[in-house]
């Protein structure tokens, strides 16, 4: 099934699959939209009784509570998350109501009201749900895979990426960011340390492991998408340190020497949007003070 682009408020787009070369792994994919002017895809998935995070909260719920009803009540749901960003959670309180799902973050959060209501409107924000910490190792599904949990920080604190085996299959989440030159980053994001988790990741896509990544489905090429992460976002965290070195002290002012002029959507809408430019530049500042390089 494929997204009709165009301009739209909201958008409900999901499709369910379940894709051959993922070894009977069911993919969902959903979609956000800003009147048109931007559009992001994303997915999630299920591992036999598992899913690997739930995606935003405004795909079709009619559609999900209908694919929903058609699995055992019976079988021991669960819902694993990568983190706690709106469009990983947002069918976790669905999926728990309708299967009695448990579900298990690397990470806690007492509300979604950090979503703008601007973000609201057209992303969601998800309903609250009931939740444990990740408290294992590795997760065993009822048809015998294995789902390890690898830490993988720095586009939040706490984010974990999965590897289902024997599959050999990562599901990254937010892990690989979507543009090479990383220049948006939400509150709390560590850039540098988020970096650091890519060059990890980037040690699995080498040994084989193949990566189903939250906003690039299933990846192609890891090794190449990967690799291009990380020459981007060390491109940008040595225009930092040059532009400091240089005696440039203002976050804007960096922003300017490093990204250029800032886009209509991000001047516009400011602290609507959930990423910023500044929290990019002051992380980056934060991390070469502590390293003193
Ligand atoms: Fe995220």
């Amino acid at each position: 099934m494929k997204l009709k682009k165009g301009i739209k408020l909201k958008e409900r787009f999901l499709s369910i699959e379940t894709p051959q070369e993922c070894s009977g792994i069911t993919l969902f994919r959903y979609a956000g939209t800003f009147l048109g002017m931007w559009n992001i895809e994303g997915c999630f998935i299920l591992v036999d009784n598992i899913f690997i995070d739930s995606g935003n909260p405004n795909y079709s719920r009619e559609n999900m509570r209908r694919y929903l009803a058609t699995l055992d009540k019976k079988r021991e749901w669960r819902i694993l998350n990568t983190h706690m960003h709106e469009d990983h959670v947002g069918g976790n309180r669905l999926i728990q109501n309708e299967l009695g799902a448990e579900i298990y973050s690397p990470e806690s959060v007492q509300d979604f009201s950090f979503v703008s209501g601007l973000m609201d409107l057209v992303w969601g924000r998800p309903k609250m749900f009931c939740y444990s910490m990740i408290d294992r190792d590795e997760y065993i599904t009822d048809k015998g895979r294995t789902i390890e949990v690898i830490p993988a920080p720095g586009h939040s604190p706490g984010h974990t990426v999965y590897r289902i085996i024997p599959d050999n299959i990562i599901y990254s989440g937010d892990a690989i960011p979507v543009p090479a030159r990383k220049r948006y980053v939400t509150l709390g994001e560590d850039y540098v340390t988020e970096l650091e988790s890519l060059k990890k990741m980037l040690g699995y896509a080498e040994a084989g492991t193949r990566f189903i990544s939250a906003h690039h489905g299933i990846v192609t090429d890891s090794v190449k998408l990967i690799q291009a992460r990380i020459a981007g976002m060390t491109g940008v965290v040595h225009r930092v340190s040059e532009a400091a070195s240089a005696g440039i002290t203002g976050v804007e002012q960096i922003g300017r020497e490093v990204f250029g002029k800032p886009e209509f959507l991000y001047s516009t809408l400011g602290n609507q949007l959930r990423c910023r430019e500044d929290w990019t530049i002051q992380s980056i500042l934060d991390s070469l003070e502590m390293t003193n390089i």
